[in-house]
């Protein structure tokens, strides 16, 4: 998600400074925003150089509460001036920012993958997000040409995570059950409601068949759904023997050579409204 990000603060003219603790993942970030914009990005040669110098620091480090607070702990050693923006899809801002004394600097922008084709951010501050930060973060966003959503409380997932994996845990909790296999689950989510999603979300939806239909389903419907509040055990399972989806050739699915290549290039087709090629 860096480079990402990254290409869109060059496309509106800020300079990118990066840093990845991987130098191939480095080297690829900055060529992949020089390729857009010449000149645009230049590699950090140590965390301290790239952050020292910054205006608004973004994070995308992987999704792990005590990387991100490490993160953090060190930027505040060579800045506290600078706005401090999180990548986070799950974890709370406040959370991120608890062991911080410079937590009113912090703000969680949430981008959508891949970023240059979804256009959302979401934008949540902390408890002790300074209101001020938070709307600077969304004036620099909106500036780029962004649709910014403020979420207003800090919930994890923020808003569109929330649905999202509430929806994930479901069709986790079918398989596991043996209401059908992966790919009818994943064809009945894709040909159904999945394409009514992009016209009329849930709650539209819910006034439009009708709030007293709405209910009525719900009182059926919600007593048997998953509500577990841990992953389920087919997930344990399949990460501790190693099956961890499209990288490594089996997930719930099995995935050939060429198969992750096949579903990116399905996926952005789509957003991008282009016809899929034979
Ligand atoms: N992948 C998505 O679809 C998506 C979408 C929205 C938000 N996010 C969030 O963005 C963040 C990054 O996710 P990603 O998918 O880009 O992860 P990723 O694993 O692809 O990238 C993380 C990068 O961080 C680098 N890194 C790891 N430890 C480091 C350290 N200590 N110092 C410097 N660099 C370090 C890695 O080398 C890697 O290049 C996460 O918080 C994730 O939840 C991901």
């Amino acid at each position: 998600m860096g480079h990402g990000i990254a290409r869109a603060f060059a496309a509106g003219d800020w300079s990118v400074v990066l840093w990845d603790s991987h130098s191939a993942a480095l080297d690829q970030a900055v060529a992949t925003v020089n390729a857009d914009r010449p000149n645009a990005a230049r590699a950090a040669s140590s965390l301290e150089e790239s952050v020292s110098v910054a205006d608004v620091i973004v994070e995308a480090l992987p999704e792990q509460l005590e990387l991100k607070r490490a993160f953090l702990a060190e930027v505040d050693r060579y800045n506290t001036a600078a706005m401090v923006t999180s990548n986070t899809s799950a974890i709370r801002i406040t959370d991120i920012a608890a062991e911080s004394d410079y937590a009113h600097r912090v703000v969680g922008t949430h981008w959508w993958n891949p970023p240059h084709i979804i256009n959302v951010v979401e934008v949540a501050g902390g408890d002790r997000t300074d209101p001020a930060v938070r709307a600077t973060a969304v004036e620099h966003l909106t500036a780029l040409g962004k649709q910014v959503i403020v979420v207003e409380k800090d919930v994890n997932g923020f808003i569109g995570n929330r649905m999202q994996f509430a929806l994930w845990r479901e069709a986790m909790s079918m398989l596991e059950n043996g209401v059908a296999d992966a790919r009818t689950i994943d064809t009945v989510a894709r040909e159904t409601f999945g394409r009514r999603l992009a016209a009329m979300g849930p709650l539209e939806n819910a006034d439009y068949i009708g709030l007293d239909l709405t209910r009525s389903i719900l009182g059926w419907i919600l007593p048997t759904l998953s509500a577990d509040t841990n992953p389920s055990r087919l997930l344990d399972a399949a990460v501790t023997s190693g099956e961890l989806g499209a990288k490594s050739g089996q997930g719930l699915l099995e995935w050939r050579d060429g198969d992750r290549e096949r579903a990116k290039a399905r996926l952005e087709q789509h957003l991008l409204g282009t016809t899929p090629s034979p």
